[in-house]
């Protein structure tokens, strides 16, 4: 989940700060399991710790997976606990239906969410809290990219927001997110942003970028296929595990799926470039990338021709939107991870690499290899 506030481009530092105890005694109070151990995970804007239950078998313990991830996230807003309901719901339903999404379990009293009251020193917030199923594997950041995962990662996407189409909710509305600035709709609204970026020549280089966006991608909008979108299809929210092949061979596939919480309405266009986007940040070949994603996306949902011309641009949107809304967290909130550092460089040069090729060149890299998988010549 990226951030919270709809206009915005940085959430508001409203991290809950429990420990490990405090955190033990939610799981025990709300859910009345019994924790055997706890252990902080990473967040962007909540928190969230791996839970071991205590149990009667006598598994060692180096061999035990965790059962399930508490996250507790602050209601920075009265439309957050709506959202976070609907998104809730898009992840059991999709676990229903075979994605290899988290389940949510039911509190003490039988809610999927649990709101509570914290005190920050002279306010008091209040937080979300879920306990999701623990689901195994390890982020495909942490993985050799191939092009067999690329393919499948592309396939995954088109196939979920596929099924999304068929998800009902009483408040589905709420995911019609006006002026969200994650979502592809509104690279443009980053624009008076753009002064949180150091240099001038790279504040000319994106402010070019949203311009021709806003003239070429904007206007075909009405022209693309409306769908949900997962919207943050990152390394870090995609997990995957090693399966052996029939001949032996070890691959990666996907194993988990996580983090709606960026979820809108969108088009099957704006998925895949998302995830091409991201990967990219992954991969020696970041150009191949998008071939393989492709590929994959289309063998479930074939792009129509307007689709395919804007995604060059689609892309580097989406590079916009992290370098800008990095730039603005670093500048506004001192927000600096080692992490962001790198994520920066790497967008930069790989945004870099895509205006220097061009459009015709990406496009015809991405489009030869998406049919030599049709042709049949790389088998899945
Ligand atoms: N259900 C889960 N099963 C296994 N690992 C999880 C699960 N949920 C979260 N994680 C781990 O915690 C990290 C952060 O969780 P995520 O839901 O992406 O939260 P955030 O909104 O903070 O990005 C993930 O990258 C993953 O490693
Ligand atoms: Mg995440």
């Amino acid at each position: 989940m990226a951030s919270r506030d709809n206009d915005q481009p940085s959430q508001t530092l409203a991290k809950p700060t429990l420990n490990e105890t405090q955190a033990s005694v939610l799981v025990e109070s709300l859910f009345g399991l019994k924790v055997f151990r706890i252990e902080p995970l990473p967040s962007y804007n909540g928190q969230n710790f791996l839970v071991f239950i205590s149990t009667t078998e006598t598994q060692p313990d180096d061999q035990r997976l965790p059962d399930f991830v508490l996250k507790i996230n602050t209601a920075v807003s009265n439309d957050i606990p709506v959202l976070f309901d609907v998104i809730s719901h898009v992840s059991i339903f999709l676990q229903a239906a075979g994605f290899p999404t988290a389940s949510l379990c039911l509190s003490k009293k039988n809610n999927i969410i649990s709101v509570i009251n914290l005190d920050h020193g002279s306010v008091t917030k209040s937080h979300l809290v879920r306990l999701l199923t623990y689901l195994p594997g390890r982020p495909a950041a942490e993985v050799p990219i191939t092009p067999q995962l690329l393919f499948e990662m592309g396939r995954v996407a088109a196939q979920m927001d596929q099924k999304l189409e068929d998800f009902q909710h009483a408040q589905l509305s709420a995911l019609h997110r006006e002026n969200f600035v994650w979502n592809l709709k509104y690279v443009p609204l980053l624009e008076r942003y753009l002064g949180a970026l150091s240099l001038s020549d790279n504040r000319e280089v994106i402010g070019h970028i949203i311009q021709q966006y806003r003239e070429e991608v904007v206007t075909k909008f009405s022209q693309f296929r409306e769908c949900i979108n997962h919207g943050d299809l990152n390394d870090y929210n995609i997990l995957v595990e090693p399966r052996k092949l029939a001949s032996g061979e070890s691959v990666y596939q996907v194993s988990g799926i996580l983090d709606f919480g960026d979820m809108s309405y969108g088009y099957y266009v704006f998925e895949v470039a998302i995830l091409i986007m991201y990967m990219m940040l992954e991969s020696k070949n970041p150009i191949q990338v998008g071939g393989y994603i492709l590929a994959g996306f289309e063998s479930i949902v074939p792009l129509t021709y307007v689709e395919r011309s804007a995604l060059y641009l689609l892309v580097c949107g989406r590079f916009c939107q992290s370098l800008i809304i990095g730039a603005y967290s670093t500048h506004v909130h001192s927000h600096n991870s080692d992490f962001l550092v790198i994520n920066t460089r790497q967008s930069w040069k790989n945004l870099q690499r895509m205006l220097d090729l061009g459009q015709n060149a990406v496009e015809e890299v991405w489009f030869e290899t998406v049919k030599s998988y049709k042709a049949g010549k790389n088998s899945q």
